[in-house]
């Protein structure tokens, strides 16, 4: 790989994707140091062996790079599966095919450019829960009139009872007075999730917003909070809904504060992410983002509660709805964002939020 050229040598070996040179009979001439980091091998465990190995059972991807080699026809961003076989695991890849030229343009074998998706497909999976959330909206629909009808019956008869009845039993009465109006206010909730969000889109400076809520926050949580920000200050300005999106970490600022009971550091930091793969119409692309995380050095979350945090109506404190979370991921969702969690129990918390800068028509 160009070993006359040592900027060209070092660039191939820099690059934090995996580079993979093939002869024409398919086996590997050569391979840069992100290929050994992602495969988890040494470079001499590659050399001579069948390019396909790396991704076993993958009848597409063979035909493909026999296409390459035969008729020097190039493939871009194919999905498929690497493995690891000294730990038997597979991981999501995406292949680019191009055909090695020699020097007099001859095609000589093929290039692979393998790229480790696990990252954004973590990030995919990690908003999952939405589909559950989406799902319930439409049950919730249909369920809530159904609630709702007689719900307004049973308290309008309760309310006219009490009327009618002696005081002794009016405790009775509001009894279900007050429970039928609690179950309203939840039917109203869940149909919040059914309606799917419109967003007004805007340019929105994310400082800004998150500078609005702290102004709040550090007036009422003075002495027991240590406020940190870390922001970067080359972030661009992103396209979305300046309210929902100040919602979002107005919750997940608060659900940090609620974690720190006894006091602790709140930390927000911003960064510019340029790597950032989304999914439209099946196909992922790149797209640029920033990311704002919200750190707090609060209760942290066991592993069972992590399985729940977008449940609606999931939630571990006594005066909590549980709609936090799962509202927030619906409205960074819309906007084509991820939220992501990670959390050590009884150290703290943090939670990404990865926005992308353009909100484009897909
Ligand atoms: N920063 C955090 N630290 C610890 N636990 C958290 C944090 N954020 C969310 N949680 C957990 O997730 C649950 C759901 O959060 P949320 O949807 O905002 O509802 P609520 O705050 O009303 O409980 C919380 O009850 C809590 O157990
Ligand atoms: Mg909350």
């Amino acid at each position: 790989m160009g070993d006359s050229n040592p900027v060209f040598k070092n660039i191939i070996a820099s690059i934090v994707d995996g580079i993979i040179l093939i002869s024409r009979e398919g086996t590997i001439l050569q391979v840069n140091l992100a290929t050994e980091e992602m495969f988890q091998q040494s470079r001499d465990h590659f050399l001579d062996k069948p390019a396909v190995d790396l991704f076993p059972h993958q009848p597409q991807l063979q035909q493909k790079i026999d296409d390459t080699l035969e008729n020097g026809v190039a493939y871009h961003q194919i999905e498929g599966q690497g493995h690891r076989r000294a730990h038997q695991v597979t991981f999501p890849v995406s292949i680019t095919i191009s055909p090695y030229l020699n020097d007099h343009n001859q095609p000589e074998g093929a290039v692979l450019y393998v790229r480790d998706c696990t990252l954004s497909q973590e990030l995919e999976e990690i908003s999952r829960p939405f589909d559950a959330i989406s799902h319930l909206g439409t049950l919730s629909l249909g369920m809530a009139h159904e609630i709702k009808n007689p719900l307004v019956s049973i308290s309008g008869s309760a309310q006219l009872l009490r009327r009618k009845l002696p005081e002794e039993h009016h405790k009775f009465l509001d009894v279900v007075i007050k429970e039928s109006e609690r179950i309203n206010r939840m039917v109203d909730r869940m149909l919040h999730f059914a309606r799917p969000l419109e967003l007004d889109i805007d340019t929105i400076n994310i400082h800004q917003t998150l500078e609005e809520i702290l102004i709040l926050e550090k007036q009422s949580h003075e002495a027991s909070i240590h406020f940190e920000t870390i922001y970067d200050p080359s972030l661009p300005s992103i396209q979305g809904d300046g309210d929902r999106l100040k919602q979002v970490f107005l919750n997940l600022i608060q659900n940090a504060l609620e974690a720190m009971p006894e006091g602790g550091t709140l930390k927000l930091l911003t960064r510019y992410h340029s790597d950032y793969m989304v999914r439209s119409q099946g196909r992922p692309h790149r797209r640029q983002a920033i990311l704002v995380e919200i750190v707090d050095t609060g209760l942290g979350i066991t592993q069972e509660n992590m399985k729940h945090l977008f449940t609606p109506f999931h939630t571990t404190k006594s005066q909590g709805n549980g709609l936090g979370l799962p509202l927030s991921l619906k409205i960074v969702e819309n906007h084509n964002g991820k939220i992501k969690v990670s959390s050590e129990a009884g150290a703290g918390t943090t939670v990404q939020v990865y926005l992308p800068v353009k909100q484009e028509n897909p």
